[in-house]
Parts: structure tokens; sequence; C-alpha cells
């Protein structure tokens, strides 16, 4: 039996899968790692950390795998979008990786518009200019460090520059490169008109490969301090969010996904690069040669749980903490949750909007807070599936993955708040899978990432929307919108007090 390896460099872990020709998971390691918030709005990684940690992963799986070390094949990566990481000439790095979820460059984003223009910047990269992308954040650092930025030779992405770590080579794939908002995401190229208005070189920017592409073995440095093979075949790797894409089938058009990991996501698979969503969801290039995606993101989905939990009860484990909640009725008794806690993505891109708890009454209880910050997600999730059902795609049935495919009571709420059928996975892997399908696919054992999406994985449960939840949804989505507009100003105002 031959096997492969699908690195997913997250944002709270970096997570291994080994997986054989049969698609089955034959082991699994994952190590943490902590966000860096030096203040409110930021958001660092240590690029150290990612490889120290991955290193360590890898030796641990390799040591508990009984079959011979050859059968391992290739290795593929995964990883949190848009995070800046720069290099020095030498390929050093320069200081801590600025991740995603970073919310500092609210300025550079308007000196984008104005500089190259909003409508022009949604031709060339299909994307608006929003806080978490990289340009922004190579433009903060070129302004507020610019000893930093004046060393700086080459910008990479957090999985890319784990990847070179572990070939020595330097590359990006483009649907990573997509969200830096330098690529030409419909040509495939970096845009040499964005690069110029920054004042960027194209030397400046890797060298772009497809997803699937070998970029070289693993250094014998890399391969004696892992235990693996330095015949190891290295693959490209895609997003996270594209490989979340390919490890759950989204490969033929009509398929959308749910993932919910710390941010959230409704995908939905595009063969045309030639669409016009105003920018008000993402528009990015997929794992899979020539195809996009386009996205809708909640910036703090999973997060928010993980906030609410650890903020009230630490010391529970998540089952114990949402306990009762399938007692409370759909809508929680009139609470409303809103998960702004970060600011939000789609539909507003705003970066100083928060949460709100709407409808707080004497007689709710603890559970009743715990379903109405799921209900939250979910229905900022919702706003992304309405932008897509009003621009004409028809949104049926729905693959969930992440946090949100763990618990029964929230894969329901899904179908009665999205009014559409939720399929779970049986062997649910999410973009780990992804990435160790490209290694598959990079590897010759499949002709096509759909055809190894077929070996690989099946449904084991799907969920009906309920009609008199749908309906009581329906009603209650109305007036989850209107919070948003309505605690807009208030937040603005609140901003000076937040520390
Ligand atoms: C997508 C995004 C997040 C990260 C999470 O645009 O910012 O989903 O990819 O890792």
């Amino acid at each position: 039996m031959k096997y492969v390896i699908g690195v997913d460099l997250g944002t709270s872990a970096v997570k291994i899968l080994l997986v054989n020709q049969d698609g089955e998971v034959a082991g699994e390691v994952s190590k943490s790692y902590p966000l860096i918030i030096e203040k409110s709005g930021y958001s660092e990684q240590s690029p150290e950390e990612w490889v120290e940690k991955t290193t360590a992963g890898l030796k641990e799986l390799v040591e508990q795998f009984d079959g011979d070390i050859m059968d391992i094949e290739g290795i593929s990566f995964s990883g949190q979008m848009h995070g800046l990481v720069l290099l020095d000439e030498e390929n050093q790095v320069l200081r801590n990786a600025i991740l995603w979820n970073d919310t500092r460059t609210t300025k550079q984003c308007k000196e984008i518009y104005d500089t190259f223009g909003k409508e022009r910047l949604l031709e060339v990269t299909k994307n608006p200019a929003l806080e978490g992308f990289t340009l922004p954040k190579i433009l903060w650092v070129k302004e507020n460090e610019p000893e930093i930025f004046e060393r700086s030779s080459v910008f990479m992405l957090p999985k890319d520059y784990l990847r070179y770590r572990i070939t020595g080579a330097v590359n990006m794939e483009y649907s990573d490169a997509a969200g830096t908002l330098m690529l030409n995401v419909s040509k495939r190229e970096w845009s040499q008109e964005v690069l110029e208005t920054f004042g960027l070189s194209t030397e400046f920017c890797p060298p772009l490969v497809e997803s699937h592409a070998f970029v070289g073995t693993i250094t014998t440095e890399f391969a004696k301090a892992t235990g693996l093979s330095s015949e190891t075949k290295v693959f490209a790797g895609g997003a996270d969010n594209a490989c979340g894409a390919i490890g759950s089938g989204i490969l033929s058009e009509g398929k959308t996904l749910c993932s919910i990991g710390t941010s959230g996501v409704v995908l939905s698979y595009e063969e045309r690069n030639d669409l016009d969503f105003e920018g008000k969801v993402h528009y990015f290039n997929h794992g899979e040669e020539n195809t996009y995606y386009t996205m809708g993101v909640t910036l703090a989905a999973g997060y928010s749980l993980s906030w609410f939990k650890d903020t009230f009860a630490k010391e529970e484990a998540f089952d114990q903490f949402l306990e009762g909640i399938d007692e409370v009725p759909a809508g929680s008794n009139g609470l409303l949750f809103t998960p702004y806690i970060v600011g939000e993505r789609t539909p507003h891109a705003d970066s100083t909007i928060r949460g709100s708890f709407i409808g707080i009454d004497a007689a709710h209880e603890r559970k009743h807070f715990a379903r109405a910050v799921l209900e939250g997600i979910t229905f900022s999730l919702n706003e992304s599936i309405e932008i897509f059902r009003n621009s004409g795609k028809t949104i049926d049935t729905i693959i969930s993955i992440g946090g949100g495919a763990k618990n029964e009571t929230w894969l329901q709420m899904q179908a009665d708040i999205f009014n559409a059928k939720i399929k779970k996975l049986s062997s649910e892997q999410g973009p780990g899978m992804g990435a160790a399908m490209l290694a598959a696919y990079g590897s010759g054992w499949f002709e096509s990432l759909k055809e190894c999406a077929d070996t690989f994985l099946q449904t084991s449960k799907t969920y009906e929307p309920i009609p008199e939840n749908v309906e009581a949804y329906q009603k209650l989505f109305v007036l989850y919108q209107q919070v948003y507009t309505q605690t807009m100003a208030l937040n603005e105002q609140l901003r000076e007090f937040r520390k």
C-alpha cells in the first residue's frame, strides 16, 4: 500500500494526515501554536514555529507508522490564506507573519482604492481591498516599518514558506496567490499593473505553479529531522479553502461547501472566470487547474463559539458546554447574537463592527446563549448563501465540514437556516484531505482530482430542512440582518474605548 501526507497549516494548529490509496486515514497528528496579539486588531505568528511544529508533527507521524517509509510517496499542503511572510535576500524571515485575521490595515485598503480605483481592482483581482488580504499588509509594513521593507526581497504566504523550508524551492500556487490582491485572477499571472502602481517588483512575487505541481523532494536535512525518505515528493498544495473544497469533493458546478473553522466560509464551485459579483463575495482560483470558486467569509465563526466558551466556561469540553441546546427552540427564545467579535467580512467588510446579544431576558439560561451563538454564526453564513442565490445560483445541497459538522443540533440548524439539504461526509478531514488528494493526484494515482474524490470521499448522513424551523428562521434572519445597521454607529463610537 502507498501513502501520501496532507499538511494543513491552520491558524491555531498544524494538522497532519497520512492517507492511503483508498483514501483511508492511516495516521493523524496535530500540534497547536498561539496567536501573537500585541494589541486589538493585531494577529501575528512566528513562521519558525510553523516549521518547528510541522517537523515535530511529521516526526511523530513517522514514528507511529509501521510500514515501509519508502511507501510514503508524496506530501502536499493546505494553508491559512493571506498571511504575509517577508524574507530578505538570504531568504531569512524579517518579522513575524501578519495573519489573515489581522485588521490593522484599514488605511492601506483605502489607499489601494484611492490609487488604483475600486472598479479596476475588481476587474483585475476580482476581489475588494480587505484588511485581511496580503497587499494591504505589505503596504502597512512599507509605511510603518520602512527599514524592514527595504530589506525585503520576496514575500510568501504561510504554507509556501513552510514548503520552502522543506524543499529549499521558492514557489507560490494560484489558489493562495488569488488572495494577495496582486494576481490577475482570470489571466492567472501576477498583475504588472498592480505591482507597478504600488512600487513592487516582479521578483518580489514568487514563481507561480499549479496546486498539484511537483516542486522538488524534501531536503536531506528535513528527511533526517522527520524520518521521512529524502525521495519524498513535494507538491505545491493550496489555500485552505481550496483544499477544504477539494477534500469535500467540491469539484463540479453546483457543489457548495459550508466550512466552519476559526473563520467560516460558504463556497461554491465555479467554472467561469468572467462573472461579476461586484466584490460582494470572494472570487478565487481553485486548486484544480483552470477552475474557480466564489466564497463568503464569516471572520469569527468557530472563533465566536470558542471565545464564548473560553470566556465563560474555560474548563468545560465543547460537548458538555453545548449540552441542552437541542432543548432550546429555534430562535433561542428571542435571543439574537451577531458574531462580529473581530469585525466582519461578508457581506459587511467592516473592521469596526463588533458583536451583540440582542433581546437578553431574565428567563434566558446559558443554553440559550450557547444556541444563540450557533444561530448567529449560521445566520452570518446564510448572508453569503443569499448573495449566491440572488446571483442566480441554485443552492439546494451543501456539504458541511469543520466544527459545524461535529454537532447534530448544529447540522440540523444549518439545514433549517440555509433551507437546503446538509450532507455530512463519513470521514471528514477538511483541508488536510484536500492537500493529501493534491499529493495523490500529483503522484499520478488518479487521472483527475474528481476521480480521486470518487474513491476517497463518501457521504454518511443527510439533514433535511424542517419546514416550521425554516419559517421561524426566515423571520429571524430579517431581524438578524438589521442588527448590523442598528449597531454600526454605536460601535463606531465605542471604538475609542477599545484597548
Ligand atoms: C479566507 C480567509 C480565511 C483563512 C483562514 O479569505 O481569510 O478563511 O483562509 O485560514
